[in-house]
């Protein structure tokens, strides 16, 4: 009973499916107490999907963390004078004019050092900042929908955050060893977009969304085979035989894809003359077939599959283990929504 007020659920509401996962607590450490996964087929069916999520969840709490994104979610990182946080604070909003298009009466706005002296443009003068804004309609329409399905919203994150969350999870319950110092490349390919975040240790140096996905495919394999979308989604999926058909299709959006997120390897590379070292991939569109060795074609590298939880213990009790094998890549900013169980 105890550690019951202590659980949280970590509520992914992406554009296609909705990922929700309770975690609790087992002394000092997380453990995976719920989970559930479900489609929203079509627009108008989201809030009964987030219901139908948590019904199937079963789970014993209804405090939620989520997280917007989307092009009214805008992440900068600036170089700015060195300045203590409070008057960092403060300056932020005249910052955040130069750098945002809309109005910044009409933002939330947050926003956080790096410190990496080393950086590229750091000096004794100036540092590097992350700078987050997020349209208050968005955070507003977010908290009434919440509040309608009957959960309670404790904190709106980002999903590249979140990702970024998610890798530090993961590394906090690795029985491995790891260099904590590597730089790696997380990459989430979702339905409507591609979330990249670059971690150095636990810090995110660059995030990025792509808005290139798994929609994007569907359409090249309705386009190319001249099928509908509905006939095309299932053929990408389970495209069986005809798998050879479906990367045919898919490649040149792949490439597109692929060019781009290398673009930010790139710029992240410039920017603190250090390379990426590793690449992760999650999110339902990871599992395309040839994704993986397309990307490691365009950016000369290997490119690792990762799931979240892997390391995390699960209540065998309360969680469907073949459903979370199946799709545990489609977990990882669901699980970073939730490891802020801890603040
Ligand atoms: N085996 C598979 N092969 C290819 N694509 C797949 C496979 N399984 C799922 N997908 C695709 O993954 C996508 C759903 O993944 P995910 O749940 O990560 O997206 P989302 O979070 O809803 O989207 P977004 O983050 O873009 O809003 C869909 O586009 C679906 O077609
Ligand atoms: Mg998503």
């Amino acid at each position: 009973m105890l550690g019951r007020k202590k659980s949280v659920v970590g509520l992914d509401i992406g554009s296609s499916e909705v990922k929700a996962l309770e975690f609790g607590k087992q002394g000092d450490r997380i453990v995976v107490a719920g989970l559930a996964i479900a489609k929203i087929e079509s627009k108008d069916a989201m809030k009964e999907t987030i219901r139908e999520v948590i019904r199937m969840g079963n789970f014993k709490t209804k405090r939620v963390i989520t997280a917007v994104s989307g092009r009214s979610v805008i992440m900068r990182y600036v170089n700015m004078l060195r300045m203590s946080d409070e008057d960092l604070h403060n300056a932020i909003r005249y910052e955040a004019d130069k750098y945002i298009p809309f109005e910044v009466e009409e933002t939330v706005l947050d926003c956080q050092r790096l410190e990496d002296p080393e950086a590229a443009g750091a000096s004794d003068k100036e540092m590097k900042v992350l700078l987050v804004a997020v349209k208050r309609a968005l955070i507003d329409e977010h908290y009434a929908m919440l509040q309608d399905v009957g959960v309670t919203p404790l904190i709106i994150d980002v999903d590249s955050f979140a990702l970024g969350n998610a890798f530090e999870l993961h590394n906090r319950y690795s029985p491995k060893v790891e260099d904590a110092d590597r730089v790696v490349a997380l990459i989430d390919i979702g339905a409507n977009k591609t979330n990249i975040n670059i971690v150095r240790g636990n810090t995110s140096y660059f995030t990025r969304e792509v808005y290139l996905a798994g929609n994007d495919f569907t359409d090249s394999v309705s386009r190319r085979l001249k099928i509908d979308i509905a006939q095309a989604e299932v053929l990408k999926i389970n495209s069986g035989e005809r798998a050879a058909e479906v990367e045919e299709c898919v490649l040149p959006t792949l490439d597109d894809l692929g060019n781009e997120i290398h673009l930010s390897f790139d710029y992240y590379e410039n920017q603190f003359d250090r390379e990426v070292d590793e690449v992760y991939i999650s999110g339902g569109s990871s599992m395309l077939a040839g994704l993986d060795h397309s990307f490691e074609r365009i950016f000369g590298r290997k490119v690792n599959f990762w799931n979240a939880l892997e390391n995390v213990e699960i209540r065998s009790d309360r969680v469907d283990q073949n459903l979370l094998q199946a799709k545990a890549h489609q977990f990882a900013v669901a699980a970073g929504l939730g490891a802020r169980i801890d603040g």
